[in-house]
């Protein structure tokens, strides 16, 4: 599809990956509504764009990706503000990374009701007035490479949480196409962002009684290396998949051995198939005779 002249929502379209995305779809002629937790993430990015005159296409919403009512009230001021969107890109997410044997319940909700229900509720928010306006458009999901590449326990709600982001995608496929909207699932390596903030982006209800207190300080400290990719190389790669409706975008090949690994052996787990008649395991009621 084309870019110039359409309207894309953004979620944690303030910073880092979100933003570089954001930039790059600008640039290509849409609009942008940002939705993000942090006001001063949409204060800096509002200001980025009014500085190079393009504050008229540019809305900034505070959201929390985890809270339905309020990502159903991001997409009627989306609608009301700016039209659309034909482009939705749920992005914001987190890392609720952590030693396994600490994680609490609380980290578990925290981890999922952002980095995979997150996309979720953007989809069952957006999609039926996608569906209703008849333009078709697309739909991006930021997974992870984690959801792919075998990963220790120590990240094991990230890695739940991006695998879960990579299926849903692929299996909303056929559905959306019957609206010719398209689907692309984008999985980073390592970009450079602010996600070491993530213990300041926890929602306040699931602060109380976490196990990764300590990890989140740590992770605070950590330092955005120089070789770590651009936000705007990857806002290119998600500009051509739209534009050409590609499924999978990935943003590093360093991990293809693992990945290969994986798959390997989950095929030479699978026996030889066998003649099987599939007609008696579909839950479609018989035809009577
Ligand atoms: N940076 C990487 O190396 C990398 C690698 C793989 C995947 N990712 C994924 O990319 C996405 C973007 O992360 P990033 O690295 O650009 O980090 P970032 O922290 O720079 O940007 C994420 C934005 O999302 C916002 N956000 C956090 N929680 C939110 C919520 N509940 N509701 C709305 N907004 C929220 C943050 O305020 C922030 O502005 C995430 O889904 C992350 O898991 C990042």
């Amino acid at each position: 599809m084309d870019i110039a002249g359409k309207t894309a929502f953004i979620t944690g379209g303030a910073s880092g990956i979100g933003f570089g995305i954001a930039q790059r779809l600008l640039a290509n002629g849409a609009r942008l509504v940002l939705a993000d937790i942090r006001q001063d993430h949409l204060d800096e990015a509002r200001q980025f764009f009014e500085e190079r005159q393009e504050g008229r296409n540019v809305h900034t919403i505070r959201l929390d990706v985890s809270d339905r009512a309020m990502m159903r009230e991001a997409a009627k001021e989306c609608e009301a503000v700016m039209g659309g969107p034909d482009i939705l890109v749920n992005n914001a997410g987190i890392d609720p990374s952590g030693p396994f044997e600490q994680a609490t319940y609380q980290d578990w909700d925290y981890g999922i009701a952002i980095n995979l229900m997150g996309p979720i509720n953007g989809i069952m928010e957006f999609a039926p007035g996608m569906r209703a306006r008849g333009r078709g458009g697309h739909i991006v999901n930021t997974a992870s490479l984690a959801g792919l590449t075998p990963m220790p326990s120590f990240m094991a709600i990230y890695a739940v949480a991006k695998a879960g982001v990579i299926t849903l995608t692929e299996s909303i496929r056929d559905s959306m196409a019957q609206d010719n909207i398209g689907v692309t699932v984008l999985m980073p390596g390592p970009i450079k962002s602010r996600i070491h903030e993530s213990g300041q982006n926890r929602p306040e209800r699931f602060r109380d009684g976490s196990g990764f207190r300590k990890n989140e300080e740590q992770l605070a400290q950590r330092v955005v290396a120089d070789s770590w990719m651009e936000p705007t190389e990857v806002g290119d790669m998600i500009v051509d998949a739209i534009r050409n409706n590609t499924l999978y975008v990935s943003t590093h090949g360093n991990w293809k051995d693992a990945v290969e690994q994986r798959f390997r052996a989950l095929m030479d787990s699978m026996p030889e198939a066998k003649p099987f008649d599939f007609s008696a395991t579909l839950a479609v009621p018989r035809k009577p005779d």
